[in-house]
């Protein structure tokens, strides 16, 4: 085996998998960050936090929080080529646990953001008989999910999530075992076209719906007041780290996949902006939507639908059995989702699968297999049951609060400020980048987007502790709220104690810009 750095690294490529190109790693960091967040999960945040008072500190958050971070991520992947704990642990041995805490993360979200596809897929399928008839709220709340009358855990399954669910996963099985290039970036190739030309065409003919200018006024309207809102805040904070896929290990782990002469700043930016596009893409074409109800209804555009989880599966159908072509709409809608969503869940789960290959030197079929299955198993005990919406909906609210953006401010602080890192993260993203990543950079993951965070964080626990999230029963809350954002912390902590299969990997090179050994 060669032992010069290009051998060094080529051989590690052979081992872990790598892309192909810069362009296939673009693909896959957009699939990745183009999911159900955007398209399932935006809208209803957006209209939970008052429409017109989320844009801006949507903004905000991506541009003082989400893109810097997303180049810290860069950084740490594709300068110590490792998945998340082992990128922090070559960096120093004791961060280890933040990259095991974020993995913890990606396991929490894959379990349920299956779930979500796979009510995408059985829409899709719903949406060329409008099964849901006059009444899409009820259908999807009752007919589809079943869900149980009060809040609480119930085992009784539910059929008609438990089969696509199924179907899901073992779809997600096969991409997996395909590997980095095969599997993960070959997706990314072939769907992201499809999404966006899918997604062109709704939201166009989305535009076109008597009623979509006061949807869009709903959305586009700053309410200045709503500025001194904190949980606007949080949520805007929340569901930028989530949209982007950072602060869950997603995008060290694709960016040790890249060659090491990659412009990752530049890539960073055509991944950030194609993914906030996508966004208010999707906000555009569901506002519409919501405003051709409202006129439909004769009411306001803020109280069209139930908010929440529901949005998308209940303001869709609604308009498919109204609009003309409405058939064509709920198919690509709902296909965009399934599509969207697939290529994201693959990200979220290539953490966990590279974590436990670089930790316990397992093949990439064994790790695949004993990550994925189990993953499967209890994705479908929790989320194919009467109440998997209920735990769904905690979940996904605490793993991202008190899971990612926690995470993230604690690696922020202990990289700029404990281990001073930043000056040479600077060095190496702006080495062969048009883009200088300098003292501007710096200043926003050291301060500004901590400052950020721990504002938002700090209120937002308050506002937990204070009041019941979802007025759901204390002890849910303890469960799957508390107990699953503190469970990732405890399986960090532990996780990261455990022998390293091969020590020398914590030792193996890595290559500094210059390409010389450091
Ligand atoms: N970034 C992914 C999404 O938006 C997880 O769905």
């Amino acid at each position: 085996m060669s032992t010069t750095p290009e051998g060094v690294q080529e051989a590690a490529a052979a081992k872990r998998g790598a892309f192909s190109s810069r362009q296939v790693f673009i693909f896959a960091a957009i699939g990745s960050a183009v999911g159900l967040g955007n398209i399932w999960r935006f809208p209803y945040v957006a209209y939970d936090n008052g429409g017109g008072a989320f844009v801006i500190p949507y903004i905000v958050a991506l541009l003082t929080a989400g893109i810097p971070f997303l180049f810290l991520d860069y950084a740490l992947g594709h300068r110590y080529r490792g998945s998340a704990p082992l990128s922090f642990a070559r960096l120093r041995r004791g961060t280890e646990g933040l990259g095991w805490w974020q993995v913890g993360i990606c396991f929490m979200i894959a379990v349920y953001y299956a779930a979500v596809m796979a009510w995408a897929v059985r829409y899709t399928i719903f949406s060329f008989t409008k099964a849901w008839g006059d009444d899409p709220e009820g259908f999807f709340f009752g007919k589809f999910l079943q869900v149980g009358a009060t809040p609480g855990v119930d085992a009784t399954p539910v059929w008609g999530v438990l089969i696509p669910l199924l179907l899901v996963w073992a779809a997600i099985l096969a991409v997996m075992l395909l590997g980095v290039q095969k599997g993960i970036g070959a997706t990314s190739v072939i769907f992201i076209p499809i999404l966006v030309v899918a997604f062109g065409i709704l939201v166009v003919r989305s535009l076109f719906l008597p009623g979509a200018a006061e949807g869009l006024n709903a959305l586009f309207t700053p309410d200045w007041g709503a500025l001194t809102d904190a949980t606007v805040w949080a949520a805007a904070y929340g569901q930028i780290f989530f949209s982007l896929s950072i602060g869950f290990g997603i995008m060290i782990t694709y960016s040790s996949y890249v060659h090491k002469h990659t412009d990752m700043p530049g890539s960073g930016l055509v991944v950030g902006f194609a993914n906030s596009s996508f966004e208010l893409l999707a906000g555009i074409g569901v506002f519409a939507a919501l405003g051709f109800m409202a006129q439909a209804s004769g009411v306001a555009v803020n109280e069209v639908a139930t908010s929440g989880v529901g949005l998308a599966f209940v303001a869709f159908p609604a308009i498919i059995s109204e609009a003309p072509a409405g058939a064509l709409i709920g198919v690509l809608f709902f296909l965009s989702l399934v599509v969207a969503g697939f290529t994201s869940l693959v990200s979220v789960i290539e953490v966990v699968i590279s974590a436990v290959r670089d930790k316990f030197e397992m093949t990439r079929t064994g790790a695949t297999v004993a990550v994925t299955v189990p993953m499967a198993v209890i994705s479908l005990v929790f989320f194919s049951t009467t109440s998997g919406l209920y735990v769904l909906d905690i979940l996904d609210h605490f793993i991202n609060q008190f899971g990612i953006l926690l995470v993230a401010v604690i690696s922020m602080l202990v990289l700029s400020w404990g281990l001073r890192v930043l000056p040479t993260f600077s060095a190496h993203l702006s080495d062969g980048s048009s883009i200088v990543v300098g003292a501007w950079w710096r200043i926003l993951v050291s301060i500004v987007a901590p400052i950020g965070l721990i504002l938002v964080l700090g209120l937002a626990f308050w506002e937990d502790a204070k009041t019941p999230y979802g007025g759901y029963p204390g002890w849910m809350l303890a469960v799957f709220g508390w107990g699953a954002a503190g469970a990732v912390v405890v399986f960090g902590f532990l996780a990261a104690q455990a022998k390293w299969r091969d020590p020398e990997a914590l030792s193996q090179v890595h290559f500094n810009e210059k390409g010389a050994q450091s």
